[in-house]
């Protein structure tokens, strides 16, 4: 597998308090420069700053590349563009996992390891019955992955690499049953668990939708849902990814650690952004489909909407995601015959947001959230599960990143310093 250990380069050097400090530096494979100020609080008392971790590097990584100024995003080495139009879902997570494209013998291993995986023990399942019927799904994923660390409760030690395997195993097998079920539980229907002899996409679908044996999937619906998933599959340190390398980072098991990753995930400025857009593309349609009002509020400092879907804190030029999804999405509405109102709104307001100084000046591009939401409806999956969807592509991403920490043994745990701005020592007195 491709580690390199990040070059060497000339020390930096840092002025503080009049005094020169040297801070070692190092370049990784695509030219990516840090300073490691690690040791700087140590002989200087000062730590660094950095709202929002913007320009913070806990850890060097060899999953996933982003260049956020050329809109790259490469797996592995590999140009999502590629993977997009010849990688199954299950080859990608199998990529990003193991580090290597696999060989058909690994595949078909891979894939019945998963199979073998896949069922979901039924007294666990029942924790859906508990959950109220309006429950938000992130929430019953939540509870269901981290419940399934007490399904297989004396096989979860980080150190353990048998216990490793066999959780993740676990966590791609059945993460699509739990997707379904959470889906179904709000419906009020039975939950309908895997069928043997489909494909992952396939399987999903089935434990989606199916009312009985007969149910058959659509091929444009099978090659869509592989799209959507291979494109959410990693995303290097963002949000949910570095939450599960955190939680990781003390020696959590993997199911608490990815737990934790979707319900970073949940929130809307992060994967929640994709149900956050329909309800926008919705609410602008009902107000009589004015694109540039939404494009006037998005910009108004006084009010606290932002244009979902929108912005990038890594991509300044575009999403390379979004131009994918936007593509598939004509593609598949054409296929399927479908006439979504919503797209026609959704491409106005891009339109109109691209032509704006304020989007143009802060380099604010769709981003991966923009269009999927609408190839989601067009499968027939509801909003408040566009979300899960997410979940369900960044799982090997999350199962990778927290693997590479642990299998490389020398990360430290997390644990930030703050800059205290509080009251200074003061006497309790009753
Ligand atoms: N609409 C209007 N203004 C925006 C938007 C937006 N969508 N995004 C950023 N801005 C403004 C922001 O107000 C700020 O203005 P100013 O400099 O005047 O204070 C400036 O652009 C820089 O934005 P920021 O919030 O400092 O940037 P960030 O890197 O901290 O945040 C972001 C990135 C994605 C959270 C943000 O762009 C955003 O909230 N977008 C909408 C939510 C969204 O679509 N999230 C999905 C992200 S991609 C998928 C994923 O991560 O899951």
């Amino acid at each position: 597998m491709n580690n390199t250990k990040p070059t060497p380069g000339n020390p930096a050097q840092i002025i503080l308090d009049g005094k020169t400090i040297e801070c070692p530096t190092f370049v990784g494979t695509e030219n990516e420069k840090a300073f490691d100020i690690s040791k700087l609080r140590d002989s200087t008392g000062y730590v660094t700053f950095d709202n929002g971790y913007a320009n913070s590097s806990p850890t060097t990584s060899s999953v996933t590349f982003l260049d956020g100024d050329k809109g790259i995003l490469q797996y592995r080495g590999y140009p999502i563009e590629q993977l997009a139009e010849q990688a199954t879902f299950l080859e990608t997570a199998w990529l990003l996992i193991n580090g290597e494209f696999p060989t058909k013998a690994e595949l078909d291993t891979f894939n019945s390891e998963i199979v073998a995986n896949q069922n979901v023990d039924a007294n666990f399942a029942k924790i859906f019955d508990a959950f109220p019927r309006n429950a938000h799904p992130m929430a019953m994923l939540t509870a269901a992955t981290v419940g399934l660390s007490t399904v297989y409760s004396s096989e979860t030690d980080p150190a353990n690499k048998d216990h490793t395997k066999k959780s993740l195993l676990r966590l791609l097998g059945q993460f699509p049953a739990l997707t379904a079920y959470a889906y179904r539980h709000g419906k009020g229907e039975a939950r309908v668990g895997p069928k043997a002899g489909l494909d992952y996409c396939s399987n999903f679908m089935h434990m989606m939708y199916a009312k009985d044996d007969s149910y058959s999937v659509p091929k444009e619906i099978v090659s869509a849902l592989n799209l959507l998933l291979i494109l959410h599959a990693d995303h290097e340190q963002n949000c949910s990814t570095s939450t599960v390398r955190l939680v990781g980072s003390s020696a959590a098991n993997l199911y608490a650690s990815i737990a934790a990753g979707i319900t970073a995930l949940w929130g809307p400025l992060h994967g929640g952004a994709n149900q956050a857009v329909m309800e926008m593309l919705q609410a602008i349609q009902k107000d009589g489909g004015d694109v540039n009002k939404a494009v006037a509020s998005a910009k108004d400092k006084n009010s606290s909407f932002k244009l979902m879907g929108f912005g990038h804190r890594v991509y300044k030029n575009f999403d390379p995601r979004a131009k994918i999804i936007k593509k598939a999405c004509d593609q598949v509405l054409a296929k399927m015959g479908i006439n979504n109102p919503l797209l026609d709104i959704a491409k106005r307001l891009e339109e109109a947001a691209l032509k704006d100084s304020y989007f143009v000046e802060k380099k604010l591009y769709p981003n991966v959230d923009f269009y999927s939401g609408i190839i989601y409806s067009a499968l027939n999956i509801p909003t408040e599960m566009f979300t899960p969807m997410f979940a369900l592509g960044r799982m090997p991403g999350w199962i990778a990143q927290w693997k590479e920490m642990v299998d490389g043994g020398t990360t430290k745990i997390g644990r930030p310093r703050q800059i205290y701005t509080g009251y200074t020592k003061r006497d309790l007195k009753r």
